[in-house]
């Protein structure tokens, strides 16, 4: 916690920033194994929200590592500290009135937590990618899971370092034999019910 700094508010405010997009912004929170699909799921979601007009933005955990994050590793801590910051990002950009999209394998209950603890209750929604470990490892996109089981990669998630499933998330998406388009069609649909996007 930083001393002698005030907290300054802002004249103009989140909700008329979301205003100018006629959305709600909030956090669309992928969470899964490596090579579930999240990245996969939250692409194709930005591209839909976009086509339907709507302010997003795109966080990935690949690519957060090669700027923002570029300092962190794989194990228990850097994780956490991963996910601190991404959550802070996230966070801002609610307040910029953008509806935020996150992919990141997030493995731990408490982290995901805390982020949800950010923002209002309403403005964290958490989508689990729920494939098996065996068709994660089966898709194998990047060769890692290959690796991990050849002990070149030290806390490999799934493998060497835990994932902890959510008991209760928003959205469920069992990404094993649906496709993409019914399971876009399903995060819209959730959106559009509890008044995010009209
Ligand atoms: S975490 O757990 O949320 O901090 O991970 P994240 O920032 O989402 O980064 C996951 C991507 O990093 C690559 N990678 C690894 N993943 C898991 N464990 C280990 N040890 C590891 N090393 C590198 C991998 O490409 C992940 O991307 P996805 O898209 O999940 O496959």
């Amino acid at each position: 916690m930083s001393n002698n700094t005030v907290w300054h508010n802002t004249h103009v405010v989140k909700e008329q920033r979301a205003k100018l997009k006629n959305q709600k912004p909030c956090i669309l929170w992928f969470t899964g194994l490596s090579g579930s699909g999240k990245s996969t799921l939250a692409n194709a979601l930005e591209a839909k929200l976009f086509e339907l007009g709507f302010h997003t933005y795109l966080l990935d955990g690949d690519n957060v590592r090669h700027g923002l994050n570029v300092d962190l590793g794989f194990d228990d801590n850097a994780r956490v500290e991963n996910i601190r910051r991404v959550g802070e990002v996230a966070k801002l950009f609610v307040d910029s009135g953008t509806i935020i999209i996150t992919a990141f394998i997030s493995p731990f209950i408490s982290d995901r937590a805390q982020v949800r603890s950010l923002v209002k209750e309403d403005e964290f929604i958490e989508i689990f990618v729920d494939t098996p470990l065996e068709v994660c490892e089966s898709r194998d996109p990047k060769g890692l899971y290959k690796k991990a089981r050849a002990g070149e990669i030290k806390n490999f998630t799934g493998i060497d370092s835990p994932y902890e499933k959510p008991l209760k998330s928003e959205l469920h998406i069992v990404n094993d034999k649906t496709e993409l388009n019914e399971n876009i069609d399903k995060i819209t649909d959730y959106l559009k019910t509890n008044g995010y996007i009209d």
